[in-house]
């Protein structure tokens, strides 16, 4: 169903020295990395290109929102970059997918597109102050299907909490890349629903992202090694 690693690190970091000194303490063998807002606006595509050239493979989490012809330049930039996969938010509508969808393909289609639905940072006041009067769940679906069925993307980033029912109406192929793991279920930072890796995959995830669990370990490569040993084989 995926090639490449199911174990996705959150390199988030201020800046280019702290996230290499954190990708060279891991295996590229073990797990890819990903570059988030901060870190890409601070350090930009040279630190992509030098965590390639370690060996990882990179989720560009920039979720892109604009204008159907600007976010397909950006899919294209991030590309031609080389990153595993690149992001965007479904809420921007199809024909904004669509063109990303396209721009990809033409450019590097071993590259994946997936989409953020609804940030789990949003309730359903949130929604209902933006204009939208249905639940984060209903929400979540229509986009997931507008992302995936209809504009052809790889996957979704999604809550685990959220991937049974994606799974029961999306089936077995497209990646759901869930962040909000915590190994052992502990809380104690800013995570509120948090799942076990192996729970994730159990409830239908295909890859997961954990950062500080691994990023502020003592010693991540075993964080890692840990983690690695919930997921199914
Ligand atoms: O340190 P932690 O494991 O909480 O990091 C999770 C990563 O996943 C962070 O980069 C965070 O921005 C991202 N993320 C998340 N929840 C979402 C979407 C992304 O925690 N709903």
């Amino acid at each position: 169903m995926h090639s490449g690693p199911q174990l996705i690190v959150a390199l988030d970091y201020p800046d280019r020295r702290s996230a290499e000194a954190m990708a060279e303490r891991l295996d590229p063998g073990a797990c890819a990395v990903k570059v988030g807002f901060e870190l890409f606006v601070a350090a930009g595509p040279g630190l992509v290109e030098a965590l390639q050239r370690l060996g990882f493979r990179v989720f560009l989490d920039l979720k892109f929102h604009d204008i159907p012809n600007t976010v397909a330049g950006a899919c294209r930039a991030a590309a031609r970059l080389g990153v595993w996969i690149v992001n965007l938010h479904a809420s921007g509508g199809l024909e904004m997918m669509q063109a990303a969808r396209e721009a990809v393909r033409e450019v590097r289609p071993e590259t994946r597109l997936i989409a953020v639905t609804v940030l789990t940072s949003s309730d359903a006041a949130t929604l209902r102050g933006v204009g939208i009067d249905c639940s984060p769940q209903e929400q979540v679906l229509r986009l997931a299907d507008l992302a995936v069925n209809q504009a052809g993307l790889d996957g979704l980033v999604c809550s685990a909490l959220e991937a049974p029912a994606l799974r029961a109406q999306l089936g077995d192929a497209p990646w759901l890349v869930t962040p909000g793991i915590r190994p052992g279920g502990g809380g104690g930072d800013d995570q509120k629903r948090v799942m076990t890796p192996r729970a994730a995959f159990q409830n239908g995830a295909s890859h997961i992202v954990v950062g500080r669990p691994i990023t502020q370990a003592e010693d991540p490569a075993a964080a890692v090694a840990g983690i690695l040993q919930e997921i199914p084989a």
